[in-house]
């Protein structure tokens, strides 16, 4: 089983996550080891925070100090987590946070995001604005998101996809809560969001998708594969 990483934090002192080169490496052993050949580097983008250009500048600098570093046998592309404020409208283009040359974007949204009225407004604005195609970060965040499949169904009618982390479904209450979804094919990525060694590690990775065929069916997790390596080719093409 080939698996592809949509989601993490490796990039060492980009954000929150890898804290060196070092335990950057450590990360992604440790994913490879686990069958992971793919993955996607999502430093945090606070739109509020810092100017597109400073961020991009801050991650190619990053990127250029682990390249040498990167374990032969894993493809890297280079994304971003976009955290969705208001001020994320005054950009030209949102194609330089995009999957590598895609159009497929890594969105967060606050916490406690309804994704009705103004929210579910601002959302088909960014869609129709810039051309993306929104992956909407580790649903599981969102409880109007979980508990309205019917929501994930007319948001997925705009091409909109939905990723979860690995580590909510080692937890039998978050998998309880995302099975149906997962089920009928209404979450499209698992990412390890992972940050670091040793609280948001990525160690368990594989374990997911092990318990998520045999919850659901391998037919799921082959659709999960199939998602992200469109999205990783679309990145890298
Ligand atoms: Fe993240």
């Amino acid at each position: 089983m080939e698996l592809y990483d949509l989601h993490c934090h490796i990039l060492p002192e980009m954000d929150d996550g890898s804290e060196s080169v070092e335990m950057s490496v450590k990360m992604l052993n440790t994913l490879a080891e686990q069958g992971v050949r793919h993955i996607c580097f999502t430093p945090h983008y606070y739109t509020h925070k810092e100017s597109m250009e400073d961020f991009l500048e801050r991650r190619q600098s990053c990127y250029e100090i682990l390249k040498p570093h990167i374990p032969e046998g894993i493809e890297v592309c280079l994304g971003a987590e976009v955290y969705v404020t208001d001020i994320i409208m005054n950009n030209k283009s949102l194609k330089p946070v995009c999957y590598g040359n895609s159009n497929y974007i890594l969105l967060e949204f606050p916490y406690n995001t309804s994704f009705e009225g103004t929210s579910y407004d601002f959302l088909m604005r960014l869609i129709n604005l810039y051309n993306v195609r929104p992956v909407m970060a580790h649903i599981e965040r969102y409880d109007a998101m979980i508990r309205n499949p019917k929501l994930l169904e007319d948001l997925s009618g705009y091409g909109i996809k939905f990723q979860t982390n690995a580590n909510s479904y080692l937890e039998r209450s978050t998998f309880r809560k995302f099975k149906k979804l997962i089920k009928y094919g209404l979450i499209h990525y698992i990412g390890s969001d992972a940050h670091n060694l040793q609280r948001y590690q990525p160690d368990r990775y594989k374990e997911a998708f092990d318990l998520i065929a045999k919850k659901t069916s391998p037919d799921v997790v082959n659709g999960i594969i199939h998602y992200s390596k469109k999205v990783f080719d679309a990145a890298t093409n």
